[in-house]
């Protein structure tokens, strides 16, 4: 069974209670549940973290890049929240282990201030799912599962 990581950053811990009106009510266990199902429905095993620190979200990549050239990882869904606005480590982390990504946020960041239109992650990311709610997360895995993983991806 292949593994999707499901990366969270900072001040993600704070859902359901950071500003509702943008990120909605569903607290990080509410969006890990989400994940864990759409893991199972598409025959995949789960990491699911969160941090507030861009050395753990590249530590975790890196265990990705492991899995990778083991044949064992399905993909990697990022929501690197405002390190995706910041973060050359993060884009060179990706690159560096040619890491099949999906970048993911909660909110549309093109709708959102100009400072957040610009990611040092889509350049290296296969997708970019955003505006789509928690649900985008479980989006992601499917896309994972059923277009990163087809033969023909
Ligand atoms: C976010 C969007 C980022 O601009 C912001 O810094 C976040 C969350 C989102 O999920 O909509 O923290 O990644």
């Amino acid at each position: 069974m292949k593994t999707v990581f499901v990366l969270n950053g900072p001040n993600l811990n704070l859902l359901g209670l950071r500003e509702p009106a943008i990120y909605g009510a569903h607290t990080l266990a509410d969006v890990e549940q989400l994940c864990a199902q759409a893991a199972a429905r598409n025959q995949l095993a789960l990491r699911f973290h969160q941090s507030n620190h861009e050395g753990a979200l590249i530590d975790w990549l890196h265990e990705a890049g492991q899995l990778q050239r083991e044949g064992q990882l399905a993909g990697v869904v990022l929501n690197a929240a405002a390190y995706t606005h910041t973060s050359v480590a993060l884009m060179d982390a990706i690159k560096g282990a040619a890491l099949p990504v999906i970048e993911l946020h909660i909110s549309n960041v093109h709708a959102r201030e100009s400072f957040r239109h610009h990611s040092y992650i889509a350049p290296v990311a296969k997708a970019v799912i955003c505006g789509l709610g928690v649900q985008g997360y479980s989006i992601a895995i499917d896309a994972v599962a059923q277009v990163l993983l087809a033969p023909a991806a």
